[in-house]
Formats: structure tokens, C-alpha cells, sequence
């Protein structure tokens, strides 16, 4: 996709928060640490001649990214982003997708790239490079606006709604729940492949942070535990479950659960990759009790961004609707 000169002018803002794409081996001890800065990283990738801005508001581990980290990259984002041609934020991959969701609530007018590396710098495959060249590719065409916040990783651009890391090593590792395939990248060029969808996201940024203890998340098993259970959920604001299959949620905890939706938000989230939260035509009534004690059937998210869209209702006083989308 070409730029006008004048875009082709304006820097691309490179938002750079550790994970392994920055990770050296520490000289004395060999440990990994994110050291190097995203101007480092972008002067290794030949023959990228388009102009950059850089930050670091930290570098860490993504899974040591809290509600706070993510609060005050949105932040950033928020004041960096009309200034400069597209955000491209790097990030551990192992909670980049909870990451790019909650940007993804915050900010849905902000088009942002999250991108990462499966493998550290100096190893075989790294794949840091290629993925910080085309998620700048990404932030940068005039298509940004209508994709919202993407994961770019290994040539796929995939939406922050439905991406998930599924493969602890692969280069590949990154897909979707339910195959929402929005682009892909090669030779500098983004390939659409799907229709673009608009969602009901919050669309504002918490004046207070979420609490990360607020929100209680169970993913169930076969034969729960009812005081696990019930110890798992005492005293949340909210309630986030991952119910088996369509929906079903099993005899043992079903009091427990409807119970704490007469106290706070009880969201079921299925912890199947993909399908539909409901089956009235197999299995009819099968949710009556549960809908009309005032549980929220979340259809198209898993129970760690329900998490999050929960955790940030509960931070600005709003209630709870199941994310929706329609074709833009
Ligand atoms: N420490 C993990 C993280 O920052 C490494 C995984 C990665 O970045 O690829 O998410």
C-alpha cells in the first residue's frame, strides 16, 4: 500500500515493553533480560527506511505485566498516537494477547501492532526482526484504522478479540479461537483476508486502575470441587467461569455460582476454542436457571479477556454486556 509524502513522513510511533524480542543473555549469569531498545532492534532490520519514533515505558517479562503496566501504555498510546503514522507496541508474547484486548478496550479508535519474538535475539530463527518490519507494515497502511488493535506475528495479522498464543515455542504459535484470520504480511504488503467487524468495546480509559484481585476467574473441570469452588469466588466483585462445551456448567457448582451472581457479575465463558455458548435446539432449558439468576453468557470471548472487559466494567462503574460485533 503506498503513503503520500506526507505520510510517508510522519514517524511510526515504536512502543517498546520488554519480552523476548529484546531479551540478551545476562554477561555474568546467562539469565534473560529485555535490554535492547526498539531503535536498536529497528537499526538491525535492513533496508527499513521509514521514519520511527521510540519509547520505553518499561521492559519487562509480560507475565509480569499488571493492570498498571497496561493502564499506563494505553496511556502512551493515548498521547502519542494522532501524532505519529500508526503504534506498534513490542511485548512478551506470553500475555501479549491480554495486552493488545485491553488496549483493544481502552482505545478502539487507536490503531495499534502488537508484535513479539518466539525466539531471543543471537538464536536460531529469531524472528523479532520480521515481525517488528511487518507489524510496522501493518501500523502504517491506510487499511490501520479499520483492522483496530492486531497481534503481527509470523506474517499473520490476527485481532486482539480472538488471538491466542497457542504453542509455548512454535514460530507459528500465534492463531485464533475461531479463525479470524484479518490479514497476513509479506514482501512489505498487507493482504486482507476478512471482512473488518465493529464492537461494542468500553472505548475509555479507567481514571482508576482495575484491581487485579477484583475479578475471580475459574476455568472449570469435570468434577469440580464445590468448596474449591466456592473459595475460589468468596468475597470477588466479579465472577468470570469458563463452563465446559456450550455451556454446561455441572451439578457440584451450580448453587455456588448462582449464588454469587445475586451478590455481583457472573460471567460464563466456554473454555471450548470455538463454537457457540448456548445449544437451546440440543439442549433445551439447559440455562434457564442459570440466565434468569442473572448470569451473563459471554459468546465470543475466553474467560481471561471476560477478565479483563469485567475487571475495567468494574473499574468505571459500567455494567457488564457480552462482547458483540457486526460487519463494519
Ligand atoms: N518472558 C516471556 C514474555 O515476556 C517470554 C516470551 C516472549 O516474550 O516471547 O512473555
Amino acid at each position: 500500500m503506498t503513503q503520500t509524502a506526507a505520510e510517508a513522513d510522519i514517524p511510526t510511533a515504536v512502543i517498546a515493553t520488554g519480552g523476548t524480542i529484546a531479551m540478551l543473555a545476562d554477561p555474568a549469569s546467562g539469565v534473560r533480560r529485555p535490554t535492547l531498545s526498539g531503535a536498536t532492534l529497528a537499526a538491525a532490520i535492513r533496508g527499513l527506511e521509514v521514519p520511527l519514533a521510540h519509547f520505553q515505558p518499561y521492559a519487562i517479562g509480560s507475565e509480569d505485566a499488571t493492570f498498571a503496566h497496561w493502564l499506563q501504555l494505553a496511556r502512551e498510546i493515548a498521547a502519542v498516537a494522532d501524532a505519529h503514522a500508526g503504534v506498534v507496541v513490542m511485548h512478551g508474547t506470553d500475555t501479549m494477547e491480554e495486552a493488545a484486548y485491553f488496549m483493544a478496550e481502552c482505545l478502539p479508535d487507536a490503531p495499534i501492532s502488537f508484535c513479539g519474538a518466539m525466539r531471543p535475539p543471537g538464536t536460531l530463527g529469531y524472528d523479532g526482526g520480521r515481525n517488528l518490519l511487518d507489524a510496522i507494515t501493518v501500523a502504517r497502511s491506510p487499511l490501520a484504522p479499520r483492522l483496530g488493535t492486531v497481534v503481527v506475528m509470523n506474517h499473520e495479522v490476527l485481532p486482539a478479540w480472538d488471538v491466542i498464543k497457542s504453542d509455548s515455542v512454535a514460530l507459528s504459535s500465534f492463531s485464533t479461537r475461531h479463525g479470524t484470520r484479518i490479514a497476513t504480511v509479506h514482501d512489505r504488503q498487507l493482504r486482507p483476508l476478512s471482512l473488518p467487524l465493529r464492537f461494542n468495546w468500553l472505548g475509555e480509559l479507567p481514571a482508576v486502575l482495575p484491581r487485579a484481585d477484583a475479578v475471580a476467574y475459574v476455568r472449570l473441570t469435570g468434577s469440580p470441587g464445590p468448596r474449591r469452588f466456592a473459595d475460589a469466588i468468596a468475597g470477588a466483585e466479579g465472577v468470570v467461569v469458563e463452563a465446559l462445551g456450550a455451556g454446561s456448567v455441572p451439578a457440584a457448582v451450580r448453587a455456588q455460582l448462582l449464588g454469587a451472581a445475586a451478590q455481583v457479575p457472573v460471567v460464563l465463558s466456554g473454555r471450548a476454542l470455538s463454537g457457540p455458548l448456548q445449544d437451546e435446539e440440543s439442549y433445551p432449558h439447559a440455562w434457564d436457571d442459570l440466565l434468569g439468576g442473572g448470569v451473563i453468557l459471554e459468546k465470543r470471548l475466553d474467560g481471561p479477556r471476560a477478565r479483563i472487559r469485567l475487571s475495567l466494567c468494574l473499574a468505571l462503574g459500567r455494567e457488564y454486556r457480552p462482547l458483540e460485533a457486526d460487519l463494519i
